[in-house]
């Protein structure tokens, strides 16, 4: 069965942890362990992280947008900015590469989703922003038990 929800949000630090909280309440249904579920959470906080502060600059006037599709036991995710895009995408997902050096965790957010997920795509453009799609598939052992 497929099953989508689209989510677009105020790029404010103080919404990552509600684009987390939904988006993990809405793939709660899959039935993921507490690992997957975990892992889903902080791509999301990543992913969205870098959409208010570096596709934004923290500009509260931009949008966040998030969009789900679950299809039996996989999961794509998009989270789209249309903020100020990616010069060079390839040594944007280069471990320890940031152009932002004080902030925690720093250079390792794309790293973070690339071992979280079992794909990653960016696409960006100094025009339209940035679009980073995800997908997951969860383990199929567990859906043969429910
Ligand atoms: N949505 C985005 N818009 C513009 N630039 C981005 C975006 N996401 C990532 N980047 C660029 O890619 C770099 C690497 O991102 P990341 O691996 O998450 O590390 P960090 O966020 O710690 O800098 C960032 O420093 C930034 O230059
Ligand atoms: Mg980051």
């Amino acid at each position: 069965m497929r099953n989508e929800m689209n989510l677009q949000f105020s790029a404010l630090s103080q919404n990552e942890s509600f684009a987390r909280v939904t988006v993990a309440s809405f793939i709660a249904q899959l039935d993921p362990t507490m690992d997957e579920l975990t892992e889903i959470k902080t791509v999301v906080s990543e992913a969205v992280t870098n959409a208010i502060i570096h596709g934004y600059e923290n500009d509260p006037n931009g949008i966040v947008y998030i969009s789900v599709t679950l299809e039996d036991e996989v999961i794509h995710m998009t989270i789209r900015d249309e903020g100020i895009g990616i010069f060079d995408i390839e040594e944007a997902r280069q471990p320890l590469y940031t152009t932002k050096p004080e902030l925690e965790r720093s250079g390792m957010g794309f790293t973070i989703m690339e071992n979280f997920m079992d794909e990653i795509t960016v696409d960006s453009t100094a025009t339209s922003g940035t679009t980073v799609k995800l997908t997951k598939h969860l383990s199929k052992s567990k859906a043969l038990c429910n």
